[in-house]
């Protein structure tokens, strides 16, 4: 395949790295500075320049956009993405995990362990927002923060308000996270490509320092991952829509609590705790995937007028319940069933020949006026275990 490597940093480990992984593999590589991209809408179809002239045709693209440059970098992958140019990690996926609140919101409807986290904006709700994640010691994070920069801990309720209120009031938006002291100064570090873990560390800070990113001074050790942990990771870059990620874990007392996904993980520190090729899986890995560019279903499909995606719930004592997908009449009215969702389980494609129970859900594409009536109501949402001491009354209602 010819495959283009987006990188600012030519000389970089992990650039390197995948250059020479490529190549080894007799891969055509080009290592192409994401700023000399020109988007050019202004012929019949997506294009695109580089330093001036027509890019030449490519297989795949390797992304690798530095947090300085997020909106162009994600603009450039986006249009190789309209180009059918195949790379792992969208320009969505991309800016889902570079914004640490749009991860963690996205996060949190798939039950995946995270240390509780909350965002407010009005000087009122600071304090109760820190008690509603514990208390002090708190963690406060800057949204787009990278390598440990602009994550603080604030050892006290008032020095954390005056933290938080200090950032607010120069425009920086800031998370307020529960401090998990049981992984002090440790973290795991797990590397996704596709749906598997490739290699795993752990990362321990230096001295009394409770961060333990590798440019904060961390020392780093292979690990193994049970099959939690593992888990995880993968399900964390899948539902982030990131082929390779970086998935950060802190090692909760039950089990993983993930940070942050990372889309452009730097490759030295965990190549040399593991003495694994990373660059080698990822390579081959979309060396794999090429044929497939990414398709965003959504739009594709929104573009026939009136039909679209959407879930339906075969209801406890509704029409569908004993009957197989043939007999339901879905296909007579111009709906099918894309996969079926019992429990945990998830059949792709369906036969006409399973057979339906209460409480299944069918991602369905159809006319979206005859699935209207079989859209289950709107989740409600489960009364809250309260771990922590109840809040005072709000004395002022919503709106
Ligand atoms: N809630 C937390 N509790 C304990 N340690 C944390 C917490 N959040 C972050 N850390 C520590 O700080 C480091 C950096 O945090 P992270 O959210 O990954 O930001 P960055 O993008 O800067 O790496 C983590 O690797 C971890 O060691
Ligand atoms: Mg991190």
């Amino acid at each position: 395949m010819k495959l283009a490597i987006l990188s600012r940093a030519p000389r970089a480990y992990s650039t390197q790295r995948l250059r020479a992984a490529a190549e080894q593999r007799g891969h055509e590589v080009k290592v192409l500075n994401t700023l000399r991209f020109a988007i050019d809408l202004s012929g019949d179809e997506p294009d695109l320049q580089f330093r001036g002239r027509r890019l030449s045709d490519y297989d795949a693209v390797l992304p690798r956009i530095g947090s300085s440059i997020t909106y162009f970098g994600t603009a450039v992958v986006r249009q190789f993405e309209q180009m059918d140019v195949y790379t792992p990690n969208t320009a969505n996926g991309i800016s889902n995990a570079r914004d640490k609140l749009r991860a963690t919101q996205i996060l949190s409807r798939h039950s995946i362990g995270m240390p509780a986290t909350t965002f407010v904006r009005n000087r009122a709700d600071v304090r109760p927002a820190i008690e509603r994640v514990g208390g002090a010691p708190v963690v406060i994070k800057l949204l787009e923060g990278t390598q440990g920069i602009g994550v603080i801990l604030a050892p006290e309720v008032k020095v954390a308000e005056a933290i938080i209120e200090t950032l607010h009031s120069t425009n920086q938006n800031v998370l307020i996270q529960r401090f998990v002291s049981e992984s002090k100064g440790r973290d795991i570090r797990a590397l996704v490509v596709g749906d598997r873990v490739v290699a795993a560390m752990r990362r321990r800070a230096e001295g009394d320092e409770f961060r333990s990113n590798v440019h904060r001074g961390g020392s780093v050790e292979r690990v193994e991952l049970s099959p939690e942990y593992e888990q995880t990771a993968v399900r964390s870059a899948q539902i982030m829509g990131l082929k390779v990620a970086g998935v950060d874990m802190l090692e909760g007392a039950d089990g993983p609590l993930v940070m942050e996904v990372n889309s452009s993980p730097g490759l030295q520190g965990i190549e040399t705790a593991t003495q694994l090729d990373v660059a080698g899986a990822i390579v081959d890995y979309i060396g794999n995937q090429v044929a497939f560019p990414e398709i965003d279903v959504r739009q594709r499909l929104s573009v026939s007028t009136g039909y679209g995606v959407a879930e339906l719930l075969v209801r406890n004592n509704g029409d569908f319940v004993g009957k197989t997908i043939g007999e339901s009449s879905l296909s007579e009215r111009d709906i099918t069933v894309l996969t079926l969702h019992r429990g945990t389980q998830v059949v792709p494609n369906p036969r006409n020949r399973v057979a339906l129970e209460a409480g299944d859900r069918l991602l369905c594409f159809g006319k979206l006026e005859e699935m209207r009536s079989m859209v289950p109501e709107r989740r409600r949402r489960r009364a809250k275990v309260r771990k922590l001491p109840a809040e005072p009354l709000p004395a002022a209602t919503e709106g």
